[in-house]
């Protein structure tokens, strides 16, 4: 049995994404852009909602955190300083043959994942993190390891992942700028900044939201891995003389859990933290946890937590040559503090929620997005029973006009109930409410719920604090 076998097959998702409209192939009209999606009405509701309850549990509602908005395109000394442009790199291989590009360490890990299926005792403690360029050249020649196609591979090579452009109008006169490879630098080279206008105090974060953009090349992931996404990264200042790392990082560790777990409502069993390994590890980062999801295609990274010391705001401070030490209030003592940094991807986050609410239910002959009702695109969808008798049409619109004030809900008088309940339940929309002839009588609507399919009757005037109450 797979280890996987329990979420949905890819296929499943994408094809549900791509039907009703949460996500579609860039430029499909074009055929297709590699690595890039677009999202729809529900994608984007979705995103948003995400995006919303990240900014919400981590900015607002803490009083040690404030939130920033960076551009995309920086100084290009940012990029420069903190070695992006000197050693953000991943390994690549050509296939001979058909000249198709691959990342060594995906093709070294399909590879192991094949060999572990045909013998489950090999390579039980491999784990291609920990190999070095040379390494992986070694392994891919002692093991004759082709391309998907079944050709020979060339030597790895590295390449940068930072994607460039050109700022500039007279052609000759143009330099090279970077598009950001990752939000977090935009929060360093505004420490001083967020120091000198704000009343923040160690320990405090910068919490951030926003688009960066890398130059992979492995296809096949949906949204998992796309050269565009966003990210929702935090980087926590604090004095290593007087608070314990371990404890700050258990901390965040147990911030990032609940947040999946709670607020977004994923599954336990699909979760699990994984330490790197001291090969793995950035040489300047202390300690590293990935908490892994179980997507279809296996156990990845979803979310990351770094301890990254004072490397970031030292490198910054050095190469723009400004101030960045913290002025402790209390004791003058000024020092560049230490920082630990959960950083996320939103689109990783909407793929992880899609996969975790997917669910064919036999029994009644459905698919299901049992999502939350907080990341739910719509929290309730409002129909008249029969279209055409306009005294159900009013008092149906009469309570979508109330509703939509408070949430997003949605509308829908096609097909027959039947019809609409099954698309609600594949769109996630946790309760259907509809108006019969029994409201115009005593002024209760149908309450019909997505997972358990049961219905009951509610007064109309009750249903959005009873949604409400969902929704805290
Ligand atoms: N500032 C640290 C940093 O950027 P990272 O592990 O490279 O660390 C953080 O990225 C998170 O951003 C990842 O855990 C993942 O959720 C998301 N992410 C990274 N690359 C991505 C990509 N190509 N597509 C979608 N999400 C990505």
């Amino acid at each position: 049995m797979s280890e996987n076998q329990a979420q949905p097959p890819l296929e499943d998702i994408v094809s549900l994404c791509k039907r009703r409209g949460f996500v579609f192939r860039t430029s499909e009209i074009y055929g297709g852009f590699a690595n890039s999606y677009d999202y729809g009405p529900l994608g984007a509701e979705l995103l948003h909602n995400i995006r919303n309850l990240w900014w919400q549990e981590f900015v607002t509602l803490r009083p040690d955190m404030v939130g920033i908005d960076s551009q995309i395109l920086q100084h290009p000394e940012t990029w420069v300083a903190s070695g992006h442009v000197g050693s953000f790199h991943d390994p690549l291989v050509e296939d001979t043959v058909t000249h198709k590009r691959y990342r060594a360490d995906h093709v070294i890990e399909a590879w192991v994942q094949k060999a572990k299926e045909e013998n489950p005792a090999s390579f039980q403690d491999f784990s291609v993190e920990d190999l070095s360029i040379e390494e992986m050249e070694a392994f891919l020649s002692e093991n004759q390891v082709t391309s998907p196609d079944g050709n020979p591979l060339t030597a790895p090579k590295t390449f940068n992942l930072l994607m460039e452009t050109e700022l500039g109008v007279i052609s000759g006169e143009k330099y090279k700028v970077y598009l950001r490879g990752e939000t977090a630098q935009g929060i360093f080279t505004n420490f001083r900044q967020i120091l000198d206008t704000t009343r923040v105090t160690l320990p405090f974060g910068i919490g951030q939201i926003g688009k960066s953009f890398r130059n992979e090349i492995t296809t096949g992931q949906f949204v998992f891995r796309t050269i565009e996404f966003e990210q929702a990264e935090i980087e926590y200042f604090f004095n290593p003389e007087t608070t314990h790392w371990q404890e700050l990082f258990q901390s965040w560790q147990e911030s990032m859990w609940n947040f999946v777990t709670k607020t977004l409502g994923v599954r336990e069993e699909n979760l699990q933290w994984r330490q790197h390994s001291d090969k793995e590890r950035s040489f300047y980062s202390k300690d590293t946890w990935d908490l892994d999801y179980r997507f279809p295609f296996g156990w990845k990274e979803l979310w990351g937590i770094a301890y990254r010391t004072d490397y970031d705001l030292k490198a910054q401070q050095t190469h723009s040559g400004q101030n960045l030490e913290y002025r402790d209030p209390h004791t003058g003592e000024t020092f560049l503090p230490h920082v630990i940094e959960p950083a996320v991807g939103i689109n990783r986050l909407l793929l992880m929620v899609l996969t975790d609410a997917y669910w064919v239910d036999q029994e009644n002959n459905r698919t299901v997005l049992r999502l939350s009702p907080r990341a739910a695109p719509y929290k309730a969808a409002v129909f008249p029973l029969l279209k055409n008798k306009p005294e159900l049409v009013s008092k149906a619109q009469e309570i979508f006009a109330g509703l939509s004030r408070q949430f997003p809900v949605v509308w829908d008088d096609r097909g027959n109930i039947g019809k609409r309940y099954l698309y609600q339940d594949e769109i996630g929309t946790p309760f259907c409410i509809t108006v019969d002839f029994e409201t115009l009588e005593n002024g209760t609507v149908t309450l019909r719920h997505r997972d358990t399919t049961e219905q009951e009757r509610l007064h109309a005037d009750e249903v959005a604090d009873w949604i409400k109450s969902l929704l805290q």
